[in-house]
């Protein structure tokens, strides 16, 4: 599979990650399809895109017709009947069983030559790739939250992968405007593995009752970090963010430098997702 022929893309997974990265395929006019299970998250996935595009119109960015032609190139789908894809990126929920029947499935349905990517943020690619019959088609797609704005991708290669999948998967990252960087698979790959100090002590600076939430990201912020740790794991989604945290303290054998946060666990079974739910450590309208 040769990256100028990627043509379609089918994008698991319609929640935060999902639909931005289906934003950002559409605005380089590869056909996607978005697949969910939940017909709800379709739909509001759909008008997330529609008002991010409408938003470029109104900063000139953008003419109608240009937004009408990117939403052609978008179809939602609850079932996999009817799709061709050259390319499969999913972004599901963060836990393993799930992904792996996810990819089991996916490996059934779709021809051998199809490219499998997951856009795991901590799980093993390589633990993915053995569950599937072509191991070498499986590779990691990492993007950052929100995929509009960061263009960081972090390319996972695992064991198995393939060299001239890992080159189309690099050269299709670069169609969609992105930084496509290769990376070994480790748990938490680079940006997250780092990432986790800056949450997990920010947490524990608030559990010790140093400074409030607010303050701490005021501080934070002022020291040159764009986004304090408390707004910003309310943007990843604390469910998201906790289940990071968790696969990496049971990847690295329970080091207690990646110990999960009893404050964190604590917003989760209140449902306090973050952003997404309208309350986090902070309320959002
Ligand atoms: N949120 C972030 O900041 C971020 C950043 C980088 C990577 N990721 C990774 O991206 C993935 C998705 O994260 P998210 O924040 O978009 O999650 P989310 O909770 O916003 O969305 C997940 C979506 O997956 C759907 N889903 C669940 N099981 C499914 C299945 N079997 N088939 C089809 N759809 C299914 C859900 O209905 C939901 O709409 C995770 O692996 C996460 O670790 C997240």
């Amino acid at each position: 599979m040769l990256s100028n022929v990627i043509k379609s893309i089918l994008v698991c997974g319609a929640g935060t990650m999902g639909a931005g990265i289906a934003q950002l395929a559409i605005e380089s006019e590869f056909d996607t399809f978005l697949f969910d299970t939940d017909k709800y998250a379709l739909e509001n996935a759909r008008i997330r895109i529609d008002n991010s595009l409408q938003k470029h119109i109104e900063k000139e960015k953008l003419k109608n017709d240009e937004k009408d032609r990117m939403l052609s190139h978008l179809k939602l789908s609850d079932n996999f009947k009817g799709i061709q894809a050259d390319m499969i990126i999913e972004a599901i929920v963060e836990k393993i069983e799930d992904k792996l029947s996810l990819f089991k499935d996916l490996s059934q349905h779709f021809p051998p030559e199809t490219i499998l990517a997951t856009n795991t943020s901590s799980l093993q690619v390589t633990e993915i790739a053995a569950a599937v019959p072509q191991k070498r088609r499986v590779i990691g797609m990492h993007f950052f939250n929100p995929p509009a704005a960061m263009k960081l991708v972090e390319i996972v290669k695992t064991t198995y992968s393939d060299a001239v999948i890992l080159e189309a998967a690099v050269a299709f990252v670069k169609r969609l405007g992105r930084i496509p960087v290769l990376v070994k698979d480790s748990p938490g790959f680079i940006v997250n593995r780092i990432a986790r100090q800056y949450y997990l002590e920010a947490f524990r600076i608030a559990e010790d009752q140093m400074a409030d939430f607010r303050t701490i990201d005021y501080l934070l912020e002022n020291a040159g970090f764009r986004m304090g740790p408390f707004a910003l794991t309310d943007l990843i989604g604390q469910d998201i963010n906790y289940a990071t945290t968790q696969s990496l303290y049971r990847a690295f054998f329970q080091e207690p430098r990646f110990r999960p946060s009893v404050l964190q666990a604590g917003l989760i079974k209140a449902g306090h997702l973050g952003k997404k739910s309208g309350k986090g450590f902070f309320e959002y309208e």
